[in-house]
Order: structure tokens, then C-alpha cells, then sequence
């Protein structure tokens, strides 16, 4: 008998789907009944007991990336970047695994207070803080504020207590994608000061004159999905000149350097991502060298990642509704979730695999559309994305790398609550978020 008679399968084409370590949680399986497991949990198990869709999240994960972080840059503050994904227990995981938390909102600070995050382990950044977020963090005493307009200085004159410490946030002029959603590093845009400009050098003196604030060093956030390390040793070479400028400008010491987050991840398999080990030894050469030049004490760094801690710990889980073979055209897959659970796709053409979940397939496969159940004609998920060729409505479908500005991005839209989060660890799972009821969105609904 031939491996062909055996597997008939592989004569169609119809390769089983791989589980690449790229894109999943470590320690995701096919389990013996053929169903994708992640940290010993049964993702169909998920599906019925919490229904879809569903955001999958996996503990070890976020605790194994953030450990890797720090083995990388073992002398240098790390903030998870909240706005990737805040929640208490996250926000709990990351500060186990001796990280601070960076949070752009009066909501964000609450999740990470009410989770016991230390204040002063707690930055505050944003382009529009308003009054009230500002002085809600000042009452809190959060430890930094980024600045991020002269306004901002004005308030935090009155508002803060003596010693506040306070960070510039400059846009170094690093154009890393020319995509004005994702690249914050040049100058004409929303955040910041440009550096070398006339007004970060205004906003540099005017946070001197005042007695309450202390200017302890610099920020920039160069955009988003980088995978050149380069760039951030661009980064760094630019921020030192001008932290020494500043020191020959007033005789005064700025000590620290923050250079934000946005390391890439893989959504798909074959993506590039960021390697911490090239990252962190190009930032330490463009510290030693940009210090020497100088004549510059090294400050001491910090980063923000947000997506590389959570990204890859998250799974959606989808049912499908219907199957749909347009005559001459695609064929369409339309799951019970989309563009409201993950607005990616359409925001930024993010490209995702899919997978079906509650078995191991092998036999034909087809090329199939899945499409999300809103009503817009982009609620697209994925395109051209091999699926069983006897995919049936019901099936349980995956989609991996799907961890970050997920949730937190997530939307009602056609009055469809937004999914739960579950969490797995160790052949168990619990609930972190409960799913949006209907009820939850009548309630706040108050006229009429
Ligand atoms: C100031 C700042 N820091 C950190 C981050 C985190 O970026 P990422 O999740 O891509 O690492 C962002 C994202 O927008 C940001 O604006």
C-alpha cells in the first residue's frame, strides 16, 4: 500500500494546518481528537462553554515575553504599553514579571490602580490629556507625565506636587514606514515637539522655570510594527545630541531616555519581527557611542513595548454562520464576529491566517474569504485563506496573533456586544472579561 492509498489527502493538496510558534501561544497542539489545544485548554472546549466569538488569551505567554525582555535589557525600565491591551489581570501578569505599566488615559490609569500597580511604576502619555486626567494622575502620583504640548505644562504647573517628574516628548524626525497611522517619529504630526525646533526648546525652559515639575529626560515613540533595529539606535543618537545640547544650553542634567515601544510581531507565518537580542545590542552601541561623542553621562533607557508582550498570546475564536460560493467569484466564510472584535483589517489592511479549530484537517482544502457579519462591505477578516473544502456552519475557527489592539479597539458596532476574555494557564481557563450583553448596551441608553 502507498502513503497515497493511506492518505488520499495528499494527492488533493490538502496539507494540515501548521501550528507556527511565530503566530501562536507557546505551547499550542493538536490535542488527540485532532483539536487545537493552547497551555492544555481545547479551544472548541472555549467556544461551547463561552460562546463566540471569544478572545483567547494566554497567561504563560504574556509572563515568557516579558521575561524576554528583560533578559534582553536587563538595566532598562520596561512599560508595557497599556493601550495595547489593559486589563487588571494583565496589567497584574506584567508587574509580577517586573514591568511598569504605561497607560494614555484616565480609564487606563483606573484598570491599572484597581489592579494594585504601583503609582510610581505608572506613565502617563497622550497628546490630549485633559484637565481632569491630569490631575486624577497627579492625585494618584503617578510617577512620570510625558509632555506633550505647552498647555500641558501650564496645567501641570498648578496642579502638580513639588518633585512631579516629567518627561518631553520629542519627534526625532525617523520617518520608519511612511504611513502617517503608524509612524510617529516624524516631525509634522500630532505628538510631540520636533527635535531641534524652537518650541521643544520653548517647552524645555518653560518645564525648567517651574518649581513643581522635574524634567528628568526625553521621549519619543518612532511608530508602529518596526522590525529594523536601526532605527532605534537613529533614535538614540539624535535624543542624546540634543539631551547634551540641553545641558550646555541651561547646565543642566537630563537622566533619562525613553525611545517607546513598537517592535514588530509575526501576524503570519514567514512575517518579520523584531529580535530583541539585535535590538538591545543596537541600543547599547548607540549609547556608547552617542555618550562618547558627546562627552554625555549614559541615561538610563526605557521602552514601551506593548504589542510584542500580548500580541501572540491572543486567539479569536469564531463560528461560522454560512458558506457561500459565489458563482465566478470567491468563495465567502462568514463567522459570527468581524470588523467590531477586530478592526485592524479595515483600519490598517492587517493581514491574519485562519484556522479551524475544533478539528485536525487533512483532507481537500479550499481557497475561501472570511468575512465578519457587520454591515459594511469591508468587514473582510481575511482574504484567500486555506480552509477545509468540507468546512460546515458551526465549525469552530481561529485566528491567531490576535492578542493586541484587539479588545481594546473593539467597537459595538451594530449593537453587537463586544467578546469575553479567557483566559488559559495550565489546563484551565477563566473568564477576565465578560462578554457585552444586549442589556449592557440598553443601559446606556437613558432617553427618549
Ligand atoms: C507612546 C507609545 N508608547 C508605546 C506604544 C506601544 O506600541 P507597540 O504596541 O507597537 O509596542 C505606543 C503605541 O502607540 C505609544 O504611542
Amino acid at each position: 500500500m502507498t502513503l497515497l492509498e493511506i492518505f488520499p489527502s495528499l494527492r488533493s493538496g490538502g496539507m494540515p494546518a501548521r501550528l507556527d510558534s511565530a503566530v501562536w501561544p507557546r505551547d499550542t497542539h493538536y490535542d488527540d481528537a485532532g483539536r487545537i489545544t493552547i497551555d492544555g485548554v481545547a479551544l472548541a472546549d472555549i467556544a461551547d462553554q463561552y460562546g463566540t466569538p471569544t478572545y483567547v488569551l494566554a497567561e504563560r505567554e504574556v509572563r515568557e515575553r516579558c521575561k524576554a525582555y528583560r533578559a534582553a535589557f536587563p538595566e532598562a525600565e520596561i512599560y508595557y504599553a497599556g493601550k495595547a491591551l489593559m486589563i487588571r489581570a494583565v496589567a497584574d501578569w506584567v508587574t509580577q514579571e517586573g514591568l511598569s505599566v504605561d497607560v494614555c488615559s484616565a480609564g487606563e490609569l483606573a484598570v491599572a490602580l484597581s489592579a494594585g500597580v504601583d503609582p510610581k511604576r505608572i506613565i502617563l502619555h497622550g497628546n490630549g490629556k485633559t484637565f481632569d486626567e491630569l490631575e486624577t494622575a497627579v492625585e494618584a502620583g503617578v510617577g512620570r507625565i510625558v509632555v506633550d504640548s505647552l498647555t500641558e505644562i501650564t496645567l501641570l504647573s498648578a496642579l502638580a506636587m513639588d518633585g512631579q517628574q516629567v518627561l518631553l516628548r520629542l519627534t526625532p524626525g525617523i520617518d520608519v514606514h511612511g504611513h502617517p497611522a503608524v509612524a510617529t517619529g516624524v516631525t509634522d504630526q500630532k505628538f510631540g515637539f520636533p527635535i531641534g525646533s524652537e518650541s521643544a526648546a520653548e517647552a524645555v525652559a518653560r518645564i525648567l522655570r517651574q518649581p513643581k515639575l522635574r524634567l528628568i529626560g526625553f521621549h519619543c515613540h518612532l511608530g508602529s510594527q518596526i522590525d529594523d533595529p536601526d532605527y532605534y539606535g537613529e533614535a538614540i543618537r539624535r535624543m542624546i545630541a540634543e539631551m547634551a545640547r540641553v545641558r550646555d544650553d541651561h547646565d543642566y542634567l537630563l537622566t533619562h531616555l525613553d525611545i517607546g515601544g513598537g517592535h514588530a510581531v509575526a501576524y503570519r507565518c514567514g512575517d518579520a519581527e523584531m529580535n530583541l537580542t539585535e535590538l538591545s545590542a543596537i541600543v547599547e552601541d548607540a549609547l556608547d557611542a552617542a555618550c562618547a561623542r558627546r562627552g554625555f553621562p549614559r541615561p538610563v533607557i526605557a521602552i514601551e513595548p506593548g504589542r510584542a508582550i500580548v500580541a501572540r498570546a491572543g486567539v479569536t475564536l469564531y463560528r461560522v454562520l454560512s458558506i457561500k460560493h459565489i458563482d465566478g467569484g470567491h468563495t465567502y466564510v462568514t463567522v459570527d464576529g468581524g470588523m467590531s472584535d477586530n478592526p485592524r483589517v479595515a483600519l490598517y489592511g492587517a493581514h491574519y491566517s485562519v484556522v479551524v479549530a475544533n478539528r485536525h484537517p487533512t483532507g481537500p482544502h479550499m481557497t475561501a474569504t472570511v468575512a465578519g457579519r457587520f454591515c459594511e462591505a469591508g468587514d473582510i477578516l481575511a482574504t484567500d485563506v486555506r480552509l477545509p473544502a468540507d468546512l460546515r456552519p458551526g465549525e469552530v475557527l481561529a485566528v491567531p496573533c490576535t492578542g493586541a489592539y484587539h479588545h481594546s479597539l473593539a467597537s459595538s458596532y451594530n449593537s453587537v456586544g463586544r467578546p469575553p476574555i479567557i483566559a488559559v494557564r495550565e489546563g484551565r481557563c477563566r473568564e477576565l472579561i465578560r462578554r457585552e450583553t444586549i442589556a449592557d448596551l440598553l443601559s446606556r441608553d437613558v432617553g427618549r
